[in-house]
């Protein structure tokens, strides 16, 4: 079946998320306070510490290898990575006061990077993406140092992360058809505990684990979490600008109004039920 919106297929793999580059940009810091509590356990889990040779893949605006490079100090050093020029443009932007980061352009699944040069590899929310998740892991496996880590954060299960999940729902809605289409792997392909762990066993990693982190969602208004969430998600941007207008609009007022059920007051500001999922493991010793 052919979906009645445009996603990937049209648009490369890096248009699609250079396309939403400067929209992370101007919410890095959001995404990164948001994410603060996952992304130290997700730092613990790959046991990040000083002098440590750090990798961070689809790093976007950088924001977990910034935190990783606090944990090392100026005798280790970190690489903020993303297949997307212009993520990497705004991690290297973001970086500029941290001498031992540097960054780099290119695809988790071919790393540019000798066999066994880090310490750790890290990853947060870009694994689900890829088409082949265990080979991926596998090619982070091989610039892992013996007895490196890796540790990889995902999005949990779509009902405990409403705050996205109704803005597919939405789009699926209003079309008929699931969003994204089954052929593209979303933000929700690896929501499971026992799935992830299964893809680091066969990427060949040891010791493996994983673990829920809860990651509520706050916003203003609801109006002001959809203008915010349609900026970040790559394919959801892309599918909503090749619509016409009265077509966002009706998903637009679909995704209020759900929203309004799914959320909560707390103050002045709304709030969502969130929860990503983390997973760790070795590289065997020898
Ligand atoms: C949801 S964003 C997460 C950004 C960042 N890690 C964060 O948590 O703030 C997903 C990122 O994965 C990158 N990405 C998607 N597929 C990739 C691939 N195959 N290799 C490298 N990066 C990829 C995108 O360019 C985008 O920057």
């Amino acid at each position: 079946m052919v979906a009645p919106y445009q996603l990937r297929g049209c648009v490369g793999l890096s248009d699609m998320w250079n396309s939403v580059a400067p929209g992370w940009e101007a919410s890095a810091q959001f995404v990164d306070e948001h994410l603060a509590l996952a992304t130290e356990s997700l730092l613990d889990a790959a046991e990040i510490g000083e002098g440590d040779a750090v990798l961070e893949l689809a790093a976007g605006p950088g924001g977990a290898g910034l935190a990783a490079a606090e944990r090392v100090g100026p005798s280790g050093t970190v690489v903020l990575s993303d297949v997307a020029g212009e993520m990497v443009a705004v991690a290297d932007r973001r970086a500029s006061a941290h001498p031992q980061v540097s960054t780099a352009v290119f695809d988790q699944s071919a790393i540019a990077a000798e066999d066994g040069h880090f310490d750790a590899v890290i990853i947060r929310h870009g694994l689900m993406f890829v088409e082949d998740p265990v080979a991926t892991v596998r090619e982070a496996a091989r610039v892992l140092r013996p007895g490196g880590r890796y540790a990889a954060m995902t999005w949990g299960p779509r009902d405990m992360n409403p705050w996205l999940g109704l803005v597919l729902d939405a789009v699926g809605e209003q079309f008929g058809v699931p969003f994204p289409p089954p052929a593209v792997r979303g933000p929700f392909s690896l929501d499971d505990p026992a799935l992830l762990e299964s893809v680091l066993q066969d990427g060949g990693l040891v010791d493996v684990q994983a673990h829920a982190v809860r990651t509520p969602m706050h916003a203003a208004s609801v109006q002001a979490w959809w203008e915010r969430v349609q900026k970040l998600a790559g394919p959801l941007a892309i599918a909503l600008a090749g619509m016409e207008p009265h077509v966002r609009e009706e998903i637009a007022e679909r995704a209020l109004s759900a929203a309004a059920n799914a959320s909560r007051r707390e103050g002045d500001q709304i709030v969502f039920d969130g929860a990503v999922l983390i997973a760790s493991g070795h590289t065997p010793a020898h």
